[in-house]
């Protein structure tokens, strides 16, 4: 296959990929055709190399996954909002994963100064994040670990994004979950840091925050 073009040869593993998973399981695809019931929404960075159900030895049907430049959860990101809704109120998902990752480059954009287009407007949200740990991150002389920390600071602050959301407090007050969780992945060794940041209700939310369960209104 050394010869095909890259596109081509992608076509050609999947065929292969096909071939391997009916020969481990025949009934495979005719399962997961029928019904998709993932456990687990993750929302997870765009970089190649974090590919989420690989990294957990996960399956097709297991994940229900979202991804953009550096993991974020932005209120008003329409896309991001509809597939929490739909992982939250539908499939009703038991756990949802913010998985960041060392070396991010959005991370790394975010704290230099230059101009990439378009994207510097998503970046200006990791700008934020950096000016809510700056003083933190400051004290930090050593630069990869200040980079680091920031992809820690930064799953934290996309953990407390999500939990401040009508979608998660909503469910939470009416089903008791789904547990929200940060996670940091090292793509120098391919093991997930789990932060301790899981949340299953508001109570050690700002005030502010906290929304009251009020069903809409029936017409
Ligand atoms: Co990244």
């Amino acid at each position: 296959m050394k010869d095909l073009p890259s596109y081509q040869n992608l076509l050609a593993q999947n065929k292969e990929w096909v071939a391997k998973r009916n020969h481990e399981d025949p009934t495979f695809f005719s399962r997961l055709s029928a019904l998709q019931t993932p456990e687990f929404l993750w929302i997870g960075c765009s970089d190649s190399r974090v590919p989420a159900t690989e990294i957990v030895g996960g399956l097709p049907g297991e994940i229900f996954v979202h991804r953009n430049i550096s993991n974020m959860v932005i209120h008003t990101d329409m896309n991001m909002l509809s597939v929490l809704d739909y992982a939250v109120n539908i499939l009703k998902v038991k756990h949802v994963i913010v998985c960041g990752h060392y070396g991010c480059g959005g991370l790394r954009a975010a704290l230099s100064n230059l101009q990439y287009g378009i994207i510097d407007n998503w970046i200006r949200h990791i700008k934020d994040v950096y000016m809510i740990y700056r003083d933190k991150l400051d004290k930090i002389e050593d630069p990869e670990a200040r980079e680091n920390a920031f992809s820690e600071y930064n799953v934290i602050e996309q953990v407390r994004n999500l939990s401040q959301t009508s979608i998660i407090q909503n469910s939470w007050a009416r089903n008791g979950g789904p547990w929200i969780h940060g996670w940091v992945y090292d793509v120098r060794d391919g093991y997930i840091k789990d932060l301790k940041t899981s949340m299953k209700d508001n109570k050690g939310m700002a005030p502010v925050y906290r929304l009251l369960d009020t069903e809409p209104p029936a017409n």
